[in-house]
C-alpha cells in the first residue's frame, strides 16, 4: 500500500470535448488526443483521467450516459478507442475512466424501460414515489428546480439530483449493483488502468425522504446510509481482482469521512476528491459570486486535510478540473501582468503537498477564465438552469449574474485547449462547439514548448522533481503564519531535510514573518533573481531546501 504506482502518479485530465479536434466538425476526440500522447508524456504525465466518451445525449456533456459501453460517435468508435488505451500503453501512460453511476441519461434503455410500468423489470432501477397530488418532497435539484419529474405512464414521480434527464439509481437493488459491476469489469478486461467515480458519495439514498427546512437534499444524499457497504461490495467483487487505481468524487465530505471511504484499511477507494478548499466562496446564492478566497481560510482548509489524512488515507491535489474555473483567475491573477507568475506560484504551493497530484488540461499553460460577457457563449445546462432561476426569478439582475458566471460556471474550465497562436488556438479547423478564451496568443502549447522560462516548463521540472523527492512524498508538513493575508507557506520535512515552500498569493510585495525563513537552497522561483531577502514580489514563489547539520 505504501508502495502504490499511484501515489507518486502525475494525474492529467482531459475533458475531450475541448481538448482537441481532429476532424474539423468543432468538437474534440479520441483521435485528437492520440496526436498529443507525446505532449502529455513531455509533460510527465504518468495517468490520463478521460471524462465521459460513452454514448449521450449531452443534457450535462457526457455526464448523462445512454449507453456504458459504447463510444459517443462525435469521439469516435470502439476501435478508436482500443487505439488510443494501446498508444498510452505503450508510452508506458496508464488510463483512467470516468465512472457515473450515481445515474444515467433518461435515454438510457433501463430507463426506457423503467418508466414504461410499474411491473418492467427495471422499474426498480430507479427511484419512484407516487403521485399524491405533487412531488413526494421539496428536494431541489443541484441544477436547479424540482429534484423530482413526473412520470405519467406510471403516475410517479422520479428522483434526479441533477438535471431532469439525470434520473438517479436505485442501488438498493442488487440486480442493478450486479449489472454496474459487470461493466465496470467488461472495461477492467479491456485494459483501462482505474476509474474516477463520479459523485459517488450519493449512491445510497434514505429510505424515507422527509421535506427539508431549505429544500436541500444534501443532508439525507451525501453519505447515504449503504454508501459504504455498496463500495466494500464492489472492491470485493470488481476492484480487488485488478492492479488500478480509484478516485472517488465526494462533495460535500469531511476528513473523517474521507477516511471512510479511502482509509487504507477500508477496502473500498484509494482516493476521494473534497472540495472544501474549492467552495469556501460559496454564499447566498450557492456557488454564484464574484467573492476571492479568503486567504487563511485556503490555507487552514488545505492544512486540515495535509494533516487529517496523514498515514491513513492519502490527499488529491487539484486546483481545478472540468467543473471549477480556472485556477489563475480563482486564486491567482490573470491579469496579463500577473498571469505567467501566479500560474507557476499556484503550481508549486498545491504539488509540493503530499497527494496524488491532478492537473486540469490547459492548467500547465496557465490557462483563464475566458471573460465571457453574455449568455449567449455559455453551454453549460448548470448554467444556463442557473441564470434562467435566479434572474427569471428577479433575485439577481443580469448584469450581476452574468458577472457571477463570468467567475464561476464550469464553461470557463471547457473553453478549448490552447495548442497554437492560430486560428481557434489551434483546438479545431471548424467552428468550436464554445468560444476560445482571449489569451491565447500568449498562453499556448506551442510558444510555451519553446520557452524555458515558461508555465509549462515550470510545471514539468516541478512535477518531474516532486516524482522522485522522498520528502514532498512523506515529509512531514506544517503550516506558517496561518493568519497572514498575503502569504501562504508551509514547511515539509524529512530525514533531516527541510523544504520551505513561500508563496505571496497577492499582487502586494509582502514581507515573510520570519526573513530567514527563505534561506537554503533555492529550488524553484518564478523571478529571476529570486527574492531570498524576504521581501516576496506580487505572486513570487521561492521553494528552498535547507540541510540541518549532523549534529
Ligand atoms: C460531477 C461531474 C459533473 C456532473 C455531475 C453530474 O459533479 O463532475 O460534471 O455534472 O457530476 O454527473
Ligand atoms: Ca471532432
Amino acid at each position: 500500500m505504501n508502495d502504490a504506482w499511484w501515489k507518486n502518479a502525475v494525474i492529467y485530465q482531459i475533458y475531450p470535448r475541448s481538448f482537441c479536434d481532429s476532424n474539423a466538425d468543432g468538437i474534440g476526440d479520441l483521435r485528437g488526443i492520440l496526436q498529443r500522447l507525446d505532449y502529455l508524456r513531455e509533460l510527465g504525465v504518468d495517468v490520463i483521467w478521460l471524462s465521459p466518451i460513452y454514448a449521450s445525449p449531452n443534457a450535462d456533456n457526457g455526464y448523462d450516459i445512454s449507453d456504458y459501453r459504447a463510444i459517443h460517435p462525435d469521439f469516435g468508435t470502439m476501435q478508436d478507442f482500443d487505439c488510443l488505451l494501446s498508444q498510452i500503453h505503450a508510452r508506458g501512460m496508464k488510463l483512467v475512466m470516468d465512472l457515473v453511476v450515481n445515474h444515467t441519461s433518461d435515454e438510457h434503455i433501463w430507463f426506457q424501460q423503467a418508466r414504461q410500468s410499474k411491473d418492467n423489470p427495471y422499474h426498480d432501477y430507479y427511484i419512484w414515489r407516487d403521485n399524491h397530488g405533487g412531488p413526494p418532497n421539496n428536494w431541489n435539484s443541484w441544477f436547479g428546480g424540482p429534484a423530482w419529474e413526473y412520470n405519467p405512464p406510471t403516475d410517479e414521480y422520479y428522483l434526479h439530483i441533477f438535471a431532469k434527464k439525470q434520473p438517479d439509481l436505485n442501488w438498493r437493488n442488487p440486480r442493478l449493483r450486479r449489472e454496474i459491476y459487470d461493466m465496470m469489469c467488461w472495461w477492467l478486461n479491456k485494459g483501462v488502468d482505474g476509474f474516477r467515480m463520479d459523485v459517488i458519495s450519493l449512491i445510497s439514498k434514505p429510505k424515507a425522504l422527509p421535506d427539508d427546512p431549505n429544500g436541500d437534499l444534501s443532508p439525507y444524499c451525501i453519505n447515504g446510509p449503504h454508501v459504504h457497504e455498496y463500495l466494500q461490495e464492489m472492491h470485493e467483487q470488481v476492484l480487488c481482482h485488478y492492479d488500478i487505481m480509484t478516485v472517488g468524487e465526494c462533495p460535500g465530505i469531511t476528513v473523517e469521512e474521507a477516511k471512510k471511504y479511502a482509509g487504507a484499511d477500508r477496502h473500498e477507494l484509494n482516493m476521494v476528491f473534497h472540495f472544501e478548499h474549492t467552495s469556501l466562496t460559496d454564499g447566498p446564492y450557492g456557488k454564484w459570486t464574484n467573492a476571492r478566497t479568503p486567504l487563511p481560510a485556503l490555507k487552514k482548509t488545505l492544512a486540515k486535510w495535509q494533516q487529517g489524512l496523514r498515514g491513513t488515507a492519502w490527499n488529491c491535489l487539484f486546483w481545478g478540473n472540468h467543473d471549477q474555473p480556472r485556477a489563475v483567475s480563482k486564486f491567482g491573477c490573470d491579469l496579463p501582468e500577473y498571469r505567467d507568475r501566479s500560474a507557476k506560484m499556484l503550481c508549486a504551493c498545491l504539488y509540493l503537498m503530499q497527494g496524488t497530484a491532478y492537473v486540469y488540461q490547459g492548467e500547465e499553460l496557465g490557462m483563464t477564465n475566458p471573460g465571457f460577457f453574455s449568455l449567449e457563449q455559455y453551454r453549460d445546462v448548470e448554467t444556463l438552469n442557473a441564470y434562467h432561476n435566479l434572474v427569471g426569478s428577479g433575485v439577481l439582475d443580469k448584469r450581476t449574474m452574468l458577472e457571477y458566471l463570468a467567475c464561476t460556471s464550469r464553461d470557463n474550465a471547457r473553453t478549448p485547449m490552447q495548442w497554437t497562436a492560430g486560428a481557434c488556438a489551434g483546438f479545431t479547423a471548424g467552428d468550436p462547439w464554445i468560444s476560445p478564451g482571449r489569451n491565447f496568443r500568449a498562453a499556448n502549447a506551442e510558444r510555451e514548448l519553446t520557452d524555458n522560462d515558461s508555465v509549462y516548463h515550470f510545471y514539468r521540472r516541478l512535477l518531474a522533481f516532486r516524482k522522485q523527492s522522498p520528502i514532498v512524498r512523506d515529509g512531514e508538513f506544517t503550516l506558517l503564519w496561518p493568519e497572514d493575508e498575503r502569504i501562504f507557506a508551509y514547511r515539509r520535512a524529512y530525514q533531516g531535510q527541510t523544504l520551505s515552500v513561500l508563496c505571496n498569493f497577492s499582487k502586494e510585495i509582502a514581507s515573510l514573518p520570519e526573513p530567514a525563513a527563505a534561506r537554503g537552497e533555492v529550488l524553484f522561483s518564478n523571478y529571476t533573481p529570486p527574492h531570498t531577502d524576504g521581501v516576496l514580489a506580487p505572486f513570487e514563489v521561492i521553494v528552498t531546501l535547507q540541510s540541518s547539520a549532523p549534529s
